[in-house]
């Protein structure tokens, strides 16, 4: 073997291979030196042909030269506000990694993700396959299977072709004012925050796959899922800015790390559990059934896109849907004022129903009022999202873009710029939006709907969340 292996050559002009030179004479550690030089060499010369390629960016020093600055940012879970800081220091489009920069101005990102932009999601995206062995709608990355898993999921998720998407959120929400009921009625304290994702988790189960989950009628973390995801999620942060990570997470001596269908608990239970259910789904005969999967799967989704969209469904659809309702009622909380106009409103509003039906909700304006600047104060999703510049490269304001450089924004700072949202900006102020003029109006609505993100790639689940913030925040406000 050895013998054979030595009559190979190498290209390397300074490790030109002879057939006199065996490899015998080689030591390992003369090897393995050789090695850490080259990858040494290739490392800098690389790291300094990125730094001449976006030098024209300024940003944080670490961020020029190495992709350090960016792995401590998101490791350290605190990345929304780092990227923030880095607009207002060093411009509305900084540097924040070799190949990384970040904007907080909403016309470039809607120039990125307009229906006929010319960039595509980037590499960030592959950190978002929750199953590691496939693709769902959010982690594929080509346009193309992109807009056709799209428009087989878009009747489903508008309700276009499903009947039961308020009475089911109706269901959950008089469950989960049961189970608050019952720790006022025991006159024990109740952490809302976390049976607030207790509900969000049974409503998006219950809309994914035909039953809740079962959190709030346990009162417990079923399946370990929130803890286990807790727990992970800053390793999935780190991945999509790493996304080289994920092959090596995938590797053979690695993989028994990732979730798997065999878990007994966590987030593999839960894969398991869209395994089935999928399977199951593809026995029946399911042209006349009226949810979203039977939708999903009417508009020509096979078993294995089934499966892994039931996942997104639920990991997409839970915790966003939960901050949004967290952090709304924490301002409530500490709004009195605020809280009690809401209450007058509720009152007197015409509800027919023991829960307001959502084209009720709508007509209610301070309550929009609050549900907007919630989303606002603080937006649910608040990663890169990086798009990546088309190969020719972009100009935009006169600054030339190379091809290939990821660009992803800064919704922290998009909802917090003085020129869109006035001096008071930090603040949650829900009059912003029904005492400035209709045009001013039109530009802050428009600018937090990037909150959804954009275009060709906005949120599916827009129009649920939003049922959902209208209905339980009456219920819990009132
Ligand atoms: C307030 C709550 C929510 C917010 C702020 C939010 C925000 C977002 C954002 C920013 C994206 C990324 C789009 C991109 O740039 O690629 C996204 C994608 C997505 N969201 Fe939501 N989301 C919310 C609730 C939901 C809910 C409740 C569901 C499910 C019922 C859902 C399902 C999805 C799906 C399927 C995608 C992938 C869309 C695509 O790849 O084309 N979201 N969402």
């Amino acid at each position: 073997m050895l013998g054979q292996t030595a009559q190979l050559r190498y290209d390397f002009p300074f490790l030109v291979r002879t057939d006199s030179l065996s490899f015998r004479n080689v030591s390992l550690a003369d090897a393995i030196l050789f090695t850490l030089t080259v990858t040494l060499a290739w490392f800098i010369s690389s790291s300094v042909c990125q730094y001449f390629r976006l030098r024209h960016f300024d940003g944080p020093l670490l961020a020029k030269i190495s992709n350090l600055w960016l792995f401590s940012s998101v490791n350290s879970g605190r990345s929304y506000l780092d990227f923030w800081q880095v607009t207002q220091k060093y411009g509305t489009i900084a540097r924040v990694g070799l190949n990384d920069l970040v904007t907080d101005d909403p016309a470039f990102v809607k120039h990125m993700c307009n229906v006929k932009t010319e960039y595509r999601r980037s590499s960030w995206y592959d950190g978002m396959r929750f199953n590691p062995t496939s693709n769902n709608c959010l982690s594929t990355r080509d346009e193309i299977a992109h807009s056709a898993l799209r428009s087989k999921m878009a009747a489903g998720y508008v309700g276009r072709d499903v009947d039961n998407i308020e009475p089911k959120i109706d269901s959950n929400i008089r469950d989960f004012m049961r189970l608050l009921g019952s720790y006022a009625d025991k006159k024990t304290p109740v952490d809302l925050g976390r049976k607030v994702q207790y509900f969000t988790l049974d409503v998006i189960s219950d809309l994914a796959y035909g039953a809740p989950f079962g959190f709030v009628e346990t009162d417990t973390d079923v399946y370990e899922y929130i803890q286990t995801t807790e727990k992970n999620l800053p390793m999935v942060m780190v991945v999509t800015v790493f996304p080289w990570l994920l092959t090596l997470l995938n590797s053979p001596v690695l993989k028994g790390l990732l979730p798997s269908t065999k878990d007994r608990l966590g987030f593999g239970r839960i894969m398991s559990i869209a395994k089935d259910v999928a399977a199951e789904r593809f026995k029946l005969d399911v042209n006349d059934a009226r949810d979203m999967l039977a939708s999903f799967i009417r508009h020509g989704l096979t078993p294995t896109e089934a499966e892994s969209e039931i996942l997104l469904q639920i990991a997409a659809g839970s915790d966003t849907t939960a901050s949004a309702i967290r952090s709304t009622m924490l301002q409530m909380c500490s709004n009195h004022d605020i809280l009690h106009k809401l209450r007058r409103e509720i009152a007197s509003a015409d509800i027919a129903g023991d829960i307001i039906s959502d084209n009720e909700a709508r007509k209610l304006p301070y309550l929009q009022a609050v549900i907007k600047e919630g989303l606002r104060i603080f937006p649910p999703i608040a990663g890169l999202m990086s798009k990546e510049v088309p190969p020719h490269g972009d100009t935009w304001n006169g600054v030339f873009i190379p091809g290939g450089t990821r660009v992803g924004y800064s919704i922290w700072a998009i909802t917090r710029r003085e020129d869109i949202w006035g001096a008071d900006a930090l603040e949650f102020r829900p009059e912003r939006w029904l005492n400035n003029s209709p045009e001013k109006v039109k530009e802050m609505e428009s600018t937090l709907d990037l909150i959804f993100s954009y275009g060709r790639w906005l949120c599916l689940g827009r129009t649920i969340a939003l049922i959902e913030l209208n209905k339980i925040l009456v219920e819990v406000c009132s």
